[in-house]
């Protein structure tokens, strides 16, 4: 049987997810944003999100594959879902539950970067550091973890767990 040991609850990943967004709403102040969520994993943090924010912002989703891999990035990323909104010369933030090895990110970055854009940031719910390949820079992070496969709040294992209103670490 799995383990879940509980990593954040629901209100402390509220109370996270609200100071983040306060920060972004001063950096961004008297700005429009374009925020880009990472499907799936992203749909529940970027939801709460943008709710706190109180700058204006448009929404809009990318989907990445990254075929053959497990539960780790194998680095081979591919576009399931492109951008479907005119994001050229606006401000960018990319929503993304969690990051890992930083592949998938690196290539979403460039990718974005390359619909000419004004600026990109990232904004993580989790940055994972332990297992970092790339130097892929993470603006805003509600919580850092070193190690271990967390679900729950979006993040799934094998497409389960994303309904957990907290965070746990899966033990298999
Ligand atoms: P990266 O390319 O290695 O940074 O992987 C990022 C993607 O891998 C995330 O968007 C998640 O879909 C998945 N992932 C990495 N670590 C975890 C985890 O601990 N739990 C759930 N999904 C994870």
């Amino acid at each position: 049987m799995p383990e879940f040991i509980p990593v954040l609850t629901r209100e402390e990943i509220e109370k996270l997810v609200a100071g983040v967004a306060r920060s972004i709403s001063d950096d961004y102040k008297d700005q429009e944003l374009a925020l880009i969520g990472v499907l799936k994993g992203a749909f529940i943090f970027l939801s709460d999100l943008c709710r706190h924010l109180t700058v204006p912002v448009t929404i809009d989703f990318v989907q990445a594959s990254s075929y053959g891999a497990n539960i780790s990035s194998s680095g081979n990323i591919e576009l399931i879902k492109d951008v479907g909104l005119d994001i050229r010369g606006k401000h960018v933030l990319i929503v993304e539950d969690i990051v890992d090895t930083g592949l998938t990110l690196s290539y979403l970055v460039r990718h974005i970067r390359s619909l000419g854009v004004k600026t990109v940031k990232i904004c993580a719910l989790i940055d994972k550091r332990e297992r970092r390949k790339t130097d892929v820079c993470v603006d805003y992070a509600c919580y850092v973890a070193n190690a271990g496969f967390l679900v729950g709040y979006g993040l799934d294992y094998a497409e389960n767990f994303r309904e957990l209103p907290g965070i746990f670490h899966l033990q298999l």
